[in-house]
């Protein structure tokens, strides 16, 4: 079954033109007055509206934009409770700290699967309709080997990049043992969650896991067969984006804090990228790193939502993108290509972040006639619909 989407404003594909077929996202790239061919799963064809080939149904888009659905590579979704108190507390004047994570804690451990799935359904349903198609997952709110098990396990039933976070914060019970936990990390609950994960990541922070500790778990979870991603450099400078780095990580996410060093060991890298979460730095108010210093450097940039119940509880891939554009002097291009193939990137996946030939069709269609609205008219539903994997999931027509 194919469907014709013809007389697109604009069509970003972060593909080449007239590629036959486009193996991994490229460069931003644009076509406007165009159309796009999705044949079942994939797209099977993109270029001027006026030489589009004919297909089994046809929509019209009225001059609308159409994008690659957003990629949001950092997540934390699986947990119980809610932090608002937390929040408005921040808002008059007390600074974030790791040591909320274990409020959040004891609220999942106290939760019943059930639960802790229906909260996470209900976060992803709320990202598809905000045009996220693809997105990450970590576990970190267990702490137990039985609680991070189960929040990888109910993770995987709804995406395939589940995280392996069982070093967020090292929880109370271990208060007076950090080695013990980091042991157990490492071992017995480091086996029962990589059969359901992807990635390890941890969160290399004072407060939270320092260096060494972050290259023993990283290195643990490789050789379970988990490729590593890192938090870094979020609350202060730090060896978070060195470590990332010299493990080859996927990606040093936050990137708040950097220095000169951090920005050449990114840009020198064989493929970290440095994922911005604007929302942290929104809902925190903590400074704003400078994404122009990244890309002038030459390092490769996403933007993701972070989305949790502590540092921020946003799943909007377009407000964080109206952020980056407006706090960290990006683009409008180069938000738009961070949120979708930097995010990729960042997950090392070659089909999606991109509508070239042979990309999964996962895209939106805006209310809008280009990306840039996006940043233009924050905090303004334009999402008019999305497709995923070739099927319109979300807007009017999906009901
Ligand atoms: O990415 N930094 C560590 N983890 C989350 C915050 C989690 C929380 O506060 O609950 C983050 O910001
Ligand atoms: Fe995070």
């Amino acid at each position: 079954m194919s469907v014709l989407i013809t007389n697109v404003g604009e069509l970003v594909t972060n593909a080449p033109v007239d590629a036959v077929s486009v193996a991994s996202p490229g460069p931003f790239a644009a076509l406007s007055d165009a159309a796009i061919v999705l044949d079942g799963a994939k797209v099977a064809w993109t270029g001027p509206a006026a030489r589009a080939p004919a297909a089994d149904s046809r929509v019209d888009a009225a001059g609308r934009a159409v994008l690659p659905g957003f990629v949001d590579s950092h997540a934390h979704l699986v947990f119980a409770g809610e932090r608002g108190a937390e929040f408005a507390a921040r808002m008059a004047g007390r600074p974030y700290s790791a040591g909320g994570i274990r409020s959040t804690v004891a609220a999942t451990r106290a939760a019943t699967d059930d639960q802790l799935r229906a909260n996470l359904t209900r976060l992803a349903t709320e990202m598809l309709k905000q045009g996220t198609t693809t997105f990450e997952c970590k576990s970190g709110y267990g702490l137990t080997v039985k609680d991070e098990t189960r929040s990888v396990a109910i993770a995987a039933d709804i995406t395939p990049e589940v995280t392996y976070l069982g070093a967020h914060v090292v929880p109370a019970e271990f208060e007076n043992d950090a080695a013990g936990y980091v042991d157990l990390v490492c071992g017995p609950m480091l086996a029962a969650c990589a059969p359901s994960a992807r990635w390890v990541d941890v969160f290399c922070e004072r407060g939270a896991f320092g260096a060494d500790e972050a290259r023993a778990i990283l290195r643990a979870g490789e050789s379970a067969g988990l490729q590593a991603r890192v938090h870094a450099n979020q609350l202060g400078p730090g060896p978070g984006v060195q470590v990332a780095v010299e493990a080859e990580a996927a990606s040093a996410d936050h990137c708040t804090f950097l220095t000169d060093a951090d920005v050449d060991a990114l840009a020198a890298s064989g493929g970290t990228v440095a994922t911005l979460l604007p929302g942290v730095e929104f809902s925190t108010r903590q400074p704003y790193p400078d994404a122009r210093r990244l890309l002038s450097a030459g390092v490769t940039v996403a933007i993701a939502t972070d989305c949790n119940p502590g540092s921020c509880f946003t799943s909007s891939m377009p407000l964080c993108m109206a952020l980056a554009v407006r706090e960290m002097r990006m683009t409008t291009e180069e938000a738009l290509w961070a949120a979708t193939a930097g995010g990729a990137h960042a997950l090392r996946r070659t089909d999606v972040g991109h509508l070239g030939t042979g990309a999964r069709a996962d895209l939106i269609m805006l209310d809008a006639p280009s990306h840039a609205y996006l940043a233009y008219r924050p905090g303004v539903p334009q999402i008019a619909g999305v497709w995923r994997g070739g099927e319109m999931v979300a807007g009017p027509a999906a009901g």
